[in-house]
């Protein structure tokens, strides 16, 4: 059993000593527990951004309703879940804010309404190729990414449709023209 233990712990001990080593100086000045505070520190610094995140659902997002509109299925399946994959990751790298009212909330409860809610509605339109219950359920989508934008002081980040998809390098058009 503890050799087993110690087997499993291996890998996090190395880890540990990677990351403490190189802060540590060849004369091994600095303590690992003050190396590894420095170097998480650091990290911090260059950790992506929610708002990196969410210009990137936003891409996303417009690509997929280029991709509805010209019923491209499997194009608008694969945005639709690059959305979802998008949001979900923007969770995790911003689980909560806190507000100018003073109050912290959690980001997962609204996220997860959308995912679970209007974003399911549009996988099944899509599954099923129903256009307008699929550009139904984008539209409901928006309201439902305003009402967090709101809710998180940001009111003024309103969405709208794109004119052309923000990805140019796709095409769009299904091969052999509209799909049914
Ligand atoms: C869980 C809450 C939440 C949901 C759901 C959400 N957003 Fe956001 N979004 C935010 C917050 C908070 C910001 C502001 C980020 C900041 O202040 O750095 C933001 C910012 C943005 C921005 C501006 C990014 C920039 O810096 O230019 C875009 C675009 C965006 N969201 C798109 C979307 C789209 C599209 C959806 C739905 C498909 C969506 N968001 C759903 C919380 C949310």
């Amino acid at each position: 059993m503890a050799s087993n233990r110690a087997w499993a712990l291996g890998p996090i001990v190395a880890l540990g000593a990677w990351i403490a080593w190189p802060a540590m100086g060849l004369d091994g000045g600095e303590s690992p527990e003050h190396a590894v505070t420095e170097r998480v520190a650091k990290l911090e610094t260059v950790r992506p951004r929610l708002a990196e995140a969410m210009s990137l659902l936003g891409r996303q997002f417009g690509n997929l309703w280029f991709a509805i509109d010209k019923a491209n299925w499997p194009l608008a399946e694969f945005y639709l879940q690059q959305c979802r994959d998008v949001l979900a990751h923007a969770v995790v790298i911003e689980p909560s804010r806190t507000l100018t009212s003073g109050s912290t909330l959690p980001l997962q409860g609204m996220a997860q309404k959308l995912d679970q809610g209007y974003f399911n509605d549009m996988r099944t339109a899509i599954a099923a190729k129903d256009r307008g219950d699929a550009g139904k359920a984008y539209r409901n989508s928006m309201k439902s990414c305003m009402s967090c934008h709101a809710m998180f002081d940001r009111p003024f980040l309103r969405l709208r449709i794109p004119e052309a998809p923000p990805t140019d390098v796709i095409e769009f058009e299904p091969p052999g023209g509209k799909m049914p």
